[in-house]
């Protein structure tokens, strides 16, 4: 077993900003504790397995032609959330495993899928990738392995995009298992996703926090009993009438490539937390592969 964990890790800015790492400039009063501690439960779970890297799909590093990977050994520089600047101006400095994310590349270009490089050690790293690490890994002391999210959602369809990202996700598990890694894969992306247009004068107001509509909550709720029942391939028929329905962030592709790294999971997930941010639902949840059934 070489996948030691696959995580949906969401990466609403405010989980981090309620946090008040030393790395964010703005100081919070707290906020949003349910999906924080869901996060603090992962962290333990993840704590006596061990592993060398953690690799994350992020839908906000978004790129037109192909899928990009990071290739540059070392990054860092000030995150800032451009929507919302006030809670998340962040110093981020990581590590990249440069090795592994060019055999990921090579693996899916070999599938027949178009891959990139990121070769410029200037580039800014986009917020979801350092978010999602930043609440399983805080000591950011494991390189990473950061990937794109291509359009195809958007450019073809939903099933074209799922398409890709399963096949993405079998390129990513096969390049893992050649290299001998122990890696820790993130989905960074959000379940369902209308958000409140408006922000309260103290954003960490808990009594201001809601789902944005009851058939979103719904939604949501389906999509996790799926998870928790190990039903991972109904959940991809069901994805493409999710996504539009509950205008998920599951359009990004983050969530379909780690259920196609995970060999489409048949064995129950661990949903360690669910909690809205600006009325979008999230929810941290855990697959654990050695519970794969013989
Ligand atoms: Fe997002």
């Amino acid at each position: 077993m070489t996948i030691v964990a696959g995580v949906l890790a969401p990466h609403p800015p405010h989980l981090v900003y309620a946090e008040n790492p030393p790395q964010n400039e703005p100081r919070s009063e707290g906020g949003w504790e349910e999906l924080r501690w869901g996060y603090e439960r992962l962290r333990n779970s993840l704590k006596p397995r061990d592993y060398d890297v953690i690799i994350v799909h992020s839908p906000h590093w978004r790129t037109h032609v192909g899928t990009h990977f990071l290739g540059v050994p070392h990054f860092s520089g000030l995150s800032v959330d451009p929507i919302f600047p006030n809670l998340f101006r962040y110093r981020y400095d990581l590590q990249v495993d440069v090795e592994l994310a060019e055999a990921i590349a090579a693996q899916a270009t070999a599938g027949g899928l178009h891959t990139e490089m990121m070769r410029n050690p200037q580039f800014r790293v986009d917020y979801g990738t350092i978010i999602s690490c930043h609440l399983v890994n805080p000591a950011w002391d494991k390189p990473i392995v950061a990937i794109s999210s291509n359009r195809s959602y958007y450019q073809y369809s939903n099933e074209v995009g799922n398409t890709q990202m399963l096949a993405l996700g079998e390129a990513t598990r096969i390049a893992v298992e050649k290299l001998g890694r122990r890696a820790v894969l993130l989905a960074s992306n959000s379940l369902s996703h209308r958000h409140f247009t408006t922000e309260s004068e103290v954003p960490e107001d808990m009594s201001r926090e809601h789902v944005a509509s009851h058939a979103n909550y719904l939604w949501d709720m389906r999509v996790l009993e799926r998870m928790r029942r190990g039903e991972c391939r109904q959940l991809l028929d069901e994805m493409p009438d999710f996504i539009e329905q509950a205008l998920s962030e599951c359009k990004e592709g983050s969530l379909s490539w780690l259920i196609g790294a995970l060999g489409v999971p048949d064995y129950a997930a661990t949903v360690h937390a669910y909690g809205t941010v600006i009325g979008t639902g999230n929810a941290v949840v855990e697959w654990d592969p050695s519970r794969r059934k013989a």
